[in-house]
């Protein structure tokens, strides 16, 4: 559903009204077939939190996004994505090894160095840039890039390949066109690090592969899963947030100017729940009936998570519409979904969410649009919201 123009991060007013007529509600997907579009707060944590709730997308009912990701679902083996259960805690265990509060402490000069290298490369270009190609893309790729053992030279290769599979008018051909070389490409990769492993999320693959306990298709596809995941999420997000804060220079300060790691963070997850930028809905199958809202959902009915509307839920975040970097509850946000299949690299792109922002702002103090909004391209059609480029000068 469209945005109002002018309005970039509001969600569309379809959808806003649809949530103002209550917290779920019967819509039709693109397969003519009815599906639950759940937009209030209070029913989406409970309905994520609810076991028979799946994340299934083999399931014959599973409301798919598009045909490409229909096609995808058909001949996709099970991986942490689309299990539940004992199954998914089992794969979501071989990945776990780099989130841990240690390890990922661990990352903070790697992640500073990586956006002081952009930095000083932006910097010594001249005074205007394409923010996204110089620092939103490259901070998240490098980032992702150390933790799965992936060489950064082959960057050009899996962007591309991210940009084509979120689209959401790539076509089932060209997705599966897409993905398949990109598995091609990990599988490869897999192979080497079985011979000669690292210290990173593929060896760790690769250990449970030679154990028995992984399938290299399996490993394949999570990693063609995190890459994805991994950077244009978090490219996504920097873009939105420097945009947003260039216009609200009160809130800019705020971030620029703290020494307070617990203030910074809580500007992240208002950005987050702000930017709500997984915008095409989170979808899941349920599996036995669920009585809710004074509804019946049906096993068997799809349903649609809207995080937008309810990011946007003013009875949970009063004047949502309004930028706080001090809300105090911001970090209740659903931006990184919710129960079992959560974010695991929620902790990870907080981290480097705040530090690229707040360099940023305190190494540029000079920063400003080199455009007007109005001739942004925002990624509409994406799977997941952001910006095609983002002109700025100093
Ligand atoms: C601002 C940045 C990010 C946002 C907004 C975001 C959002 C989300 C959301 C909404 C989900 C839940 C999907 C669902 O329930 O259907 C999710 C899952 C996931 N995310 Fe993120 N993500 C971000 C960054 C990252 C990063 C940096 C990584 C990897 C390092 C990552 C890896 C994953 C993985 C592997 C899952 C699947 C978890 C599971 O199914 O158990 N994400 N993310």
């Amino acid at each position: 559903m469209p945005r109002e123009a002018g309005c970039p991060f509001a969600p569309a007013p379809q959808v806003r009204e649809i949530a103002a007529a209550g917290p779920i509600s019967k819509v039709r997907t693109w397969e003519d077939r009815e599906a639950w579009l759940v937009t209030g707060y209070n029913e989406a944590r409970t309905l994520f939190a609810d076991p028979s709730v799946h994340l299934d997308n083999l399931h014959p009912d599973f409301p798919h996004t598009n045909a490409a990701m229909k096609g995808l679902a058909a001949v996709s083996p099970r991986t942490m994505f689309n299990t539940e259960g004992a199954e998914h805690a089992r794969f979501r265990r071989m990945v776990a090894k780099p989130f841990t509060p240690k390890r990922l402490d661990s990352m903070r000069p790697l992640i500073q160095k990586h956006v002081d290298q952009c930095l000083d490369i932006m910097l010594d270009s001249g005074n205007s840039a394409d923010l996204v190609k110089a620092l939103a893309l490259p901070v998240p790729t490098e980032v992702i890039c150390d933790l799965l053992g992936v060489p950064y030279e082959d960057h050009a290769l899996f962007q591309h390949h991210t940009e084509v599979g979120f689209d959401s008018n790539t076509s089932a051909e060209e997705a599966m066109q897409n993905t398949l070389q990109l598995l091609e490409y990990l599988n490869n990769l897999i192979a080497v690090k079985t011979e000669t492993p690292g210290e990173d999320m593929i060896s760790d693959m690769a250990e449970h592969i030679r154990a028995g306990e992984l399938q290299p298709w399996e490993a394949a596809l999570q990693a063609v899963g995190f890459l994805a995941a991994g950077h244009e999420t978090t490219a996504n997000m920097i873009g939105l947030s420097v945009l947003a804060l260039l216009e609200r220079p009160d809130q800019l300060a705020l971030i620029r100017d703290t020494d307070d790691q617990k203030l910074l963070i809580n500007a992240v997850d208002e950005l987050v729940r702000y930017m709500s930028i997984p915008h095409i809905g989170l979808r899941r199958v349920t599996v036995e009936d669920i009585e809710i809202a004074g509804e019946t959902i049906r096993a068997g009915d799809g349903i649609i998570f809207d995080l937008g509307a309810a990011n946007w839920n003013a009875e949970i975040f009063p004047e949502p519409e309004r930028i706080d970097v001090q809300r105090p509850n911001a970090a209740q946000n659903l931006s990184f979904g919710a129960g079992r299949h959560n974010c695991i690299g929620l902790q990870l792109a907080r981290i480097e969410l705040a530090i690229t922002l707040q360099t940023l702002f305190r190494r540029v103090p000079e920063l400003r649009l080199a455009t007007t909004i109005d001739k942004i391209k925002f990624k509409e059609e994406a799977m997941v919201y952001g910006l095609s480029g983002l002109p700025v000068e100093w």
